[in-house]
């Protein structure tokens, strides 16, 4: 009894660690739920749901294998085990990334503002113990299992829940626990959300200008300090410190120091040039970090790799013709790794590296001149490389190669860079550079797909975040063709539609020398959030999305949680509201913003309006405080409180971390102007990212 104690002990402290790791509808393998187009048989799930036909059948073979006598504790059990089709079952059987055996059972009386609705069975924990503490059944799923402890009750003899726990109290610490606004227990239904809180839009998003430079990718410094990277489209990258909030200061950075500088390397065009950067989770230890560039095959020789138009994939380069004067995959896909050792005594105090690269991570040539993506970011949770890849461009994606599971373009990638088989491993499995495959990326089930592939169906991924709070939500911006602009949220394996669809719309590409995919034959996953391009006063004739993040710092209390995103040519902004709260419904406004009048770094304003001047959005930034930037072609752009802007937010001066929900503010809506109608919004000629053109 003693060591069962232990366990229980063991298992309450897991308890502990249960955060909000998971809560958009997602499987425990990380998948998107299925739809399904019958009721399972079993389980009864409909709609959607984390098993498929098979799986229900395997959950039946091991409800009978449990022998369960008594009717009642049956039903109980097979409620359980059928959890696992939940379209929550991450969330479910989750605990931060350990699975486990049975899903949180809930416990104690759910308080009314809490985001799950029933009540009947609020204390399901209790309900199980009472209705099956003396029934014997095979099979447990609550023997106090711990990994290499033998000697413990094993599960294929019959035991009851009283030869396993001592009490309910014990059993209930062991299995039991609560809904919290960010995780979901097992009450014995399916997951019903709910919220009692209807969010209202915040007024205004509230700027200040601190930097002049114009970049398309910023990473914050991974030693936690108040210190960033920022990258251009050029190829250097500078390290600056950030001031702090209220401090009046502006971004410090040495313009003409750069932390590296990559433009003999990168091949820099209006759609071509350095597009990401990335840097080691444990940079501040081993000095690894990485840049993502184009490179043209004239003009270095270091350009070199596969075309991405080749015979695996029906494309011949012959027929691809030239593009703008450009032969086919003349211009690659590079991910090149660099080091800062050697400039300091340790990587954290380098403010410098050497532009030699360490190591080619990645190069693939490319078959036309756009859609190229190019951000690379490190997954918190996994530590794995993630690779947005474009379509390649062409109209259309006349080539399908979206669609195809043997193309790496229009693509997730997902590579471990820190386990890299030798030079004869990466021949034989026909890779694209050094690096190896994770284990679970989805080709292991979805044997049709590249190895490297996470995610497909993408035309353009323009910018990816990982929520800092939650990371199984990935979001990813894909820019759209004529109509959509699109928000999804990345899951594995996950199908994203491009091109049978343009976000929610059918689409029929003008040219298809690739052939066609039936829109019968594929499961797309829907956006979560989006725009059509009629939704925008367009510029020069066209609409692009740039991907933000979700808003996770205090200094603006009313836009906690709100996922943002804008429009590069049209200078909008959204907030993306998800109702109810960890349900992945989500709905989003467009709104205001403004520069705030004490800005560091004056903002300039369009001719006749106080609106900012801001340019085009490219891209947006997180520094390690969790305050958001802008990055535009005017200069870089901060987030901060809003009464600075003359926004009411009522949670302002409200310091507790505690109650991060939205809240309706008293109105000074007459102060406001709507920058998203009337008016005329000067550009200057900077550079011009044609992402969303072809
Ligand atoms: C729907 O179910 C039928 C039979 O159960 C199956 O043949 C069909 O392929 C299913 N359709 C989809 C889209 O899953
Ligand atoms: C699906 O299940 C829900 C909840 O059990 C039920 O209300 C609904 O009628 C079902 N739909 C179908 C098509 O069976
Ligand atoms: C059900 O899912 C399993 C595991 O993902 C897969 O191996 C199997 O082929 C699927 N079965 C059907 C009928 O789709
Ligand atoms: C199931 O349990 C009953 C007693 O409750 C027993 O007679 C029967 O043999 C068991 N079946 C199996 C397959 O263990
Ligand atoms: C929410 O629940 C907590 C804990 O039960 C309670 O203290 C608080 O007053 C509730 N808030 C509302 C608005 O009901
Ligand atoms: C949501 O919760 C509230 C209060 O707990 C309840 O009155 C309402 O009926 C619930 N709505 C749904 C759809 O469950
Ligand atoms: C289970 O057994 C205990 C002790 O023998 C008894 O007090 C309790 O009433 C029984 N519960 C049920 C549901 O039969
Ligand atoms: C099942 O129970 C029997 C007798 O209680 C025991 O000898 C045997 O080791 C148990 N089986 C397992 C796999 O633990
Ligand atoms: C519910 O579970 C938690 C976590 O194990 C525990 O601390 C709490 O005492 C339990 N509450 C009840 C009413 O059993
Ligand atoms: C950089 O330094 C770290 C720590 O000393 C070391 O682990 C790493 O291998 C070095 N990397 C290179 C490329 O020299
Ligand atoms: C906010 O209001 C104050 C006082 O009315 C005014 O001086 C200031 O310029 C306003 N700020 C902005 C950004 O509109
Ligand atoms: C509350 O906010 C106002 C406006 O931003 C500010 O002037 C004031 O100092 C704040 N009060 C506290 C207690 O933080």
């Amino acid at each position: 009894m003693g060591r069962l104690l232990a366990s229980a002990l063991l298992f309450c402290s897991l308890l502990l660690l249960f955060d909000a790791s998971f809560s958009h509808p997602l499987c425990i393998d990380s998948t998107a739920p299925l739809s399904l187009n019958t009721t399972l048989k079993f389980c009864s799930y409909n709609a959607s749901s984390c098993c498929n036909s098979t799986e229900d059948l395997e959950l039946q073979k091991q409800f009978v294998a449990m022998n369960i006598s008594d009717s009642r504790c049956a039903s109980v059990m097979k409620s359980i085990l059928c959890a696992r089709c939940d379209p929550f079952s991450a969330e479910l059987f989750t605990i931060g990334s350990t699975p486990r055996p049975v899903p949180i059972l809930c416990n104690s009386t759910i308080s009314a503002n809490s985001s799950q609705s029933s009540q009947a069975a609020n204390n399901f924990c209790s309900n199980v113990w009472d209705t099956c503490q003396n029934v014997s059944f095979m099979k447990s799923p609550f023997a106090p299992s711990l990994k290499g402890q033998a000697g413990l009750p094993v599960n294929s003899n019959f035991s009851k829940l009283t030869d396993l726990w001592q009490s309910k109290t014990d059993f209930c610490n062991a299995f039991g626990g609560a809904s919290s606004t960010a995780s979901v227990c097992f009450d014995g239904q399916p997951v019903m959300l709910n919220n009692t809180e209807i969010p209202s839009p915040p007024l205004g998003l509230c700027l200040e200008k601190i930097g002049n430079g114009s970049y398309l990718s910023m990473a914050a410094h991974p030693d936690g300090s108040n210190r960033a990277f920022f990258g251009s489209q050029q190829g250097k990258i500078w390290l600056a410190t950030i001031p702090d909030q209220e401090s009046g200061g502006a971004l410090r950075l040495d313009e003409s120091n750069p932390f590296v500088d990559l433009t003999d390397e990168v091949y820099f065009d209006t759609q071509f040039g350095m597009m990401g950067i990335a840097f080691h989770p444990n940079f501040a230890q081993n000095g690894r970090f990485f840049a993502s560039f184009n490179c043209d095959k004239a003009k270095w020789s270091g350009c070199t790799g596969r075309c991405s138009c080749n015979s695996d994939v029906n494309c011949d380069p012959s027929k691809l013709g030239t593009d703008n004067g450009a032969q086919p995959c003349q211009y690659q896909n590079v991910v090149a790794e660099y080091t800062a050792n050697g400039t300091a005594s340790q990587p954290s105090l380098a403010t410098s590296a050497k532009p030699t690269e360490v190591s080619r991570i990645f190069t693939m040539g490319l078959p036309f001149t756009s859609h190229h993506g190019g951000q690379i970011l490190f997954g918190p949770a996994d530590g794995y490389l993630y690779f947005m890849m474009g379509d390649g461009g062409g109209t259309g994606d006349p080539y399908n190669f979206s669609q195809n599971k043997k193309s790496l373009l229009g693509k997730i990638l997902r590579l471990d860079v820190d386990n890299v088989p030798s030079a004869a491993e990466i021949a034989k499995l026909n890779l694209w550079g050094n690096y190896s495959i994770p284990k679970d990326n989805p080709y292991e089930e979805d044997t049709g797909l590249q190895p490297e592939i996470w995610a497909y169906g993408l035309r353009n991924p323009w910018r990816c975040s990982f929520d800092s709070e939650r990371p199984s939500y990935f979001m990813c911006a894909d820019v759209g063709q004529d109509r959509y602009e699109e928000v999804d949220i990345i899951t594995k394996d996950g199908n994203y539609g491009w091109r049978v669809y343009e976000g929610p719309l059918l689409y029929t590409p003008p040219d298809s020398p690739g052939g066609n995919t039936t829109p019968s034959s594929i499961s797309p996953i829907f956006p979560v959030m989006g725009y059509t391009h009629s939704d925008v006063n367009q510029k020069e004739g066209s609409a692009s999305i740039t991907g933000g993040y979700f808003y996770r710092s205090m200094t603006d209390p009313c836009m906690y949680g709100r996922y943002l995103y804008a429009d590069l040519y049209a200078t909008a902004l959204w907030a993306g509201i998800e109702n109810p709260v960890d349900s992945g419904n989500f709905s989003s406004s467009k709104i205001p913003f403004s520069c705030a009048a004490d800005s560091p770094l004056q903002c300039s304003s369009l001719p006749g309006s106080s609106l900012p001047a801001l340019g085009y959005i490219y891209s947006f930034g997180e520094d390690n405080r969790k305050d958001i930037y802008l990055l535009a072609s005017s200069g870089v752009y901060r987030v901060v409180r809003p009464s600075r802007c003359n926004y009411t937010c009522s949670k302002e001066n409200v310091t507790s971390l505690a109650s991060p929900s939205p809240s309706s503010p008293k109105s000074h809506a007459s102060q406001l102007i709507d920058p998203c109608n009337n008016v005329v919004l000067l550009f200057s000629s900077l550079l011009l990212l044609l992402l969303g053109f072809v």
